[in-house]
């Protein structure tokens, strides 16, 4: 690309060109000279080059010129105007390895986010069939992530988050969003086929629709209301025709909804102006709702019965109970991580999409595990609510 003769800012250079075997670039009254190691016309040891945008990238010279006696610079022979252009080459190539490198870096996290949470789904119904807990688990998954990355920032794997007391105090309502979903997401997948919590779970945009529209006052384009009617109407479909359709389930599981609504709404505007990566945002997240949720588990479930239920669940699983807990509570830890720093890296809109994405993956991994019944018109309903929010997500854009 050729510029003007103006502009600088080149320290050093390499040419192709033959002519010149070695060059070094000079600052010079804004303008950009060459001393030559071997002039290549006799008398002329400087060129002046036109051309020149960044110092990354090689450049070609595309003509030379005498520029004759008036040209003449003091003590510095005559001068030659030469004229270069950067290999754009360079930049489109380089910019294509960054994009594709950043896609596999997004291709990994999505990956691994989804696996982890199949993982999560699998654990956390075998640990609820066997030891009903839903509050001590949700604590557990919490306190585990908190311990985990306390470990973390102490081995400095992971640099430690510099906070305030103003970040704390924006991530409270956060937590308590979080908080609350997680227990209601458990208490159901407690009460309910994993399956089926998450197609209710696939009505979480048209709960972030109506809350925007009705509390917030936001307005969508009509697509997006339109969207609601797959979604709305696939979900009910599908709670209606649910075998083992329980109501605190069903409520636990549209309570979640809501909350994850509100986690959402605080954390976008807590976060505003807040450098923190998407690891260390969630791990604050676990710590703050894990002291949350403490005394609320303790106070509806409490030490008697989980030391009773635990007992119980070792004595009829054996020691593989205590594996199925640790996979549930570090699988949960991890697949939120991935999840938030997947956040980090792409638009609000394509993690919407790769969560639903997820919820398909969810959906027909515990049907296949737990073989749980299905009737073609209850997968009907599941099939539509999904696809009322691949609309929703189009929609959107
Ligand atoms: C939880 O326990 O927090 C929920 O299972 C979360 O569900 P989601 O991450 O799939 O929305």
């Amino acid at each position: 690309m050729f510029c003007s003769l103006k502009q600088s800012g080149l320290t050093s250079s390499t040419f192709s060109n033959p002519l010149i075997e070695k060059t070094q670039a000079l600052k010079h009254q804004r303008s950009l000279l060459f001393s030559l190691s071997k002039p290549p016309i006799k008398g002329v040891n400087l060129v002046v080059c036109k051309s020149f945008k960044s110092s990354a990238k090689p450049l070609y010279i595309s003509s030379i010129k005498e520029l004759g006696s008036s040209f003449k610079l003091r003590n510095r022979g005559n001068v030659i105007e030469c004229k270069a252009h950067e290999d754009e080459s360079i930049e489109t190539k380089s910019s294509a390895a960054a994009a594709a490198a950043q896609k596999v870096k997004i291709s990994i996290y999505f990956a691994t986010w989804w696996a982890l949470n199949v993982i999560f789904n699998i654990y956390n119904k075998k640990v609820l069939n066997a030891f009903p807990y839903p509050w001590f688990s949700s604590a557990l998954s919490l306190a585990t992530g908190s311990l985990f990355m306390f470990i973390s920032w102490a081995t400095r794997i992971v640099e430690p988050p510099s906070t305030d007391f103003d970040f704390w105090k924006s991530l409270f309502p956060v937590a308590v969003a979080h908080t609350i979903g997680h227990v209601a997401a458990t208490v159901s997948m407690a009460n309910v086929a994993v399956s089926f919590t998450h197609i209710i779970k696939s009505g979480e945009p048209a709960c972030s629709v109506l809350v925007s529209r009705f509390l917030l006052g936001e307005t969508f384009p009509t697509g997006v209301y339109l969207s609601l009617i797959p979604i709305i109407g696939g979900c009910a479909l599908s709670a209606l025709t649910e075998l083992n359709f329980n109501m605190t389930g069903f409520n636990g599981a549209m309570i979640s909804n809501l909350a994850f609504v509100f986690r959402n709404i605080f954390s976008k505007r807590g976060m505003k102006g807040k450098s923190i990566s998407g690891m260390n945002y969630y791990a604050c997240l676990s710590i703050m709702s894990f002291l949350i949720l403490t005394p609320f588990a303790i106070a509806v479930e409490g030490p008697q019965m989980w030391a009773a239920g635990w007992q119980n669940a070792l004595s009829q699983i054996g020691p593989n109970f205590l594996w199925w807990v640790a996979a549930q509570s570090l699988c949960y830890h991890l697949y939120n991580q991935f999840s938030y720093m997947s956040l980090d890296e792409i638009s609000p809109l394509t993690f919407s999409i790769g969560n639903t994405m997820k919820r398909i993956s969810v959906i027909v991994s515990t049907i296949i595990i737990f073989r749980t019944p299905v009737q073609p018109i209850n997968a009907l309903g599941a099939a539509i609510a999904i696809f009322g929010t691949f609309l929703y997500s189009q929609a959107k854009q």
